[in-house]
């Protein structure tokens, strides 16, 4: 158990590009449960910009350094994925909590040492995997357990963005990244899928290429699955759909109900999401389909990503749990071996 009680949670930040600014550290400081120490980034100007942007004490451009220049409860990293196994065991090493983000690692081994150090050490380990936070999702989530969709047949989820090439982009080099589209965003997905329905995807296979940018990691996939639960569903990710084109899309049919999201996939609590509860017992012949008004429910617009933070201090507060990255070194088994590797 972290003895950590009532004290302020001393935070230290890896990373200091893209995620972090946007939306960890506000998020982070929007908790008066949160102080944020120190913040290190491999360029230093970023790590100083990001410390006088947010008031952040100290600010490093070497890890170890940062680590040894006080006492902290925990670390939140925010950098490019070769990163995550190397700083996770650092930290660790310096017997913080981490909150790392997504993906876990480039890999299920990497994946499994790093949950199977933090468990061993009894240190909380959380990815962050937030759209299980959404209130639609939650609301989704209430809706399958309470039986309102019978049995589900069907998922389908469509989840993409446009991202062109950019010269250095760790996410196009595979051996920063780990892979393209399906890294980055089916990750997402294949969480959201457990998160929601309480199944967990027991075989996949994918169809995916580059076929508009020239980087060497994928930018189109399909990829397919079956649940240990039965479920067959699907899972499209693209970087070369532009973002105005497409709306994320989640889609559960079951044998009583459906739920039909449009804009619940990414960083905000948005979008709409639409249930119909309409079982049918037996064979309509006819053919004649009535059509049922769906429930319609709004996201809420609150902030997914300080509803995460708070769960892992929730956990901090408790003991430890593990259920969230042993999914997290699961999803990245399943990425493997859509890879070939
Ligand atoms: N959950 C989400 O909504 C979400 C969204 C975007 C990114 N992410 C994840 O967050 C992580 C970072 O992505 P990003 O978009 O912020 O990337 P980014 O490139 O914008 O920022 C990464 C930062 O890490 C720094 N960096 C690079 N190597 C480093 C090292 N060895 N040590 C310390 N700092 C280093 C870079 O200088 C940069 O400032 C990735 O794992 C990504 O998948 C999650």
């Amino acid at each position: 158990m972290n003895a950590i009680n009532m004290k302020k949670i001393r935070w230290c930040v890896i990373g200091a590009g893209g995620i972090a600014d946007r939306r960890g550290i506000p998020a982070l400081l929007s908790d008066s449960d949160n102080e944020i120490l120190a913040v290190m980034d491999a360029r230093l100007e970023t790590a100083k910009a990001v410390a006088e942007k947010y008031n952040i004490p100290a600010y490093f451009d070497d890890v170890e350094q940062m680590l040894r220049s006080t006492a902290f409860d925990a670390a939140y990293i925010a950098t490019p994925v070769f990163c995550h196994y190397e700083q996770a065991t650092l930290t660790l090493k310096y017997g913080l909590n981490v909150f790392m983000e997504k993906p876990l690692a480039m890999t299920e081994a990497e994946s499994k040492a790093i949950v199977d150090a933090f468990e061993k050490a009894g240190k909380q380990l959380t990815v962050g995997y937030m759209m299980g936070y959404h209130n639609l999702h939650e609301k989704a989530r209430q809706l399958i357990s309470d039986g309102q969709l019978g049995d589900i047949n069907l998922v389908r989820m469509q989840f993409s963005c446009w991202y062109p090439d950019i010269p250095g982009a760790w996410r196009q080099d595979p051996a920063r990244s780990g892979g393209g589209c399906i890294m980055d965003l089916a990750v997402h997905c294949m969480e959201l899928f457990s998160s929601i329905t309480g199944d967990c995807i027991a075989d996949c296979q994918a169809y995916f290429a580059t076929k508009t940018f020239s980087y060497p990691v994928e930018d189109s996939a399909v990829i397919m699955f079956r649940s240990e639960k039965g479920t067959i569903g699907h899972i499209d990710v693209n970087f070369n759909i532009p973002d105005n084109c497409a709306a994320s899309r989640l889609e559960i049919y079951g044998t009583d109900g459906s739920i039909y999201a449009v804009g619940t996939l990414g960083q905000e609590e948005a979008g709409t999401m639409q249930f119909i509860y309409a079982p049918q017992r037996s064979y309509d012949a006819q053919q004649v389909r009535a059509v049922t008004e769906p429930q319609t429910f709004a996201g809420a617009g609150g902030n997914i990503y300080q509803k995460q933070f708070a769960a892992f201090n929730a956990l901090l507060n408790s003991k430890p749990c593990y259920d969230n990255p042993r999914t997290a070194q699961y999803i990245q088994k399943l990425c493997d071996q859509i890879y070939g590797r």
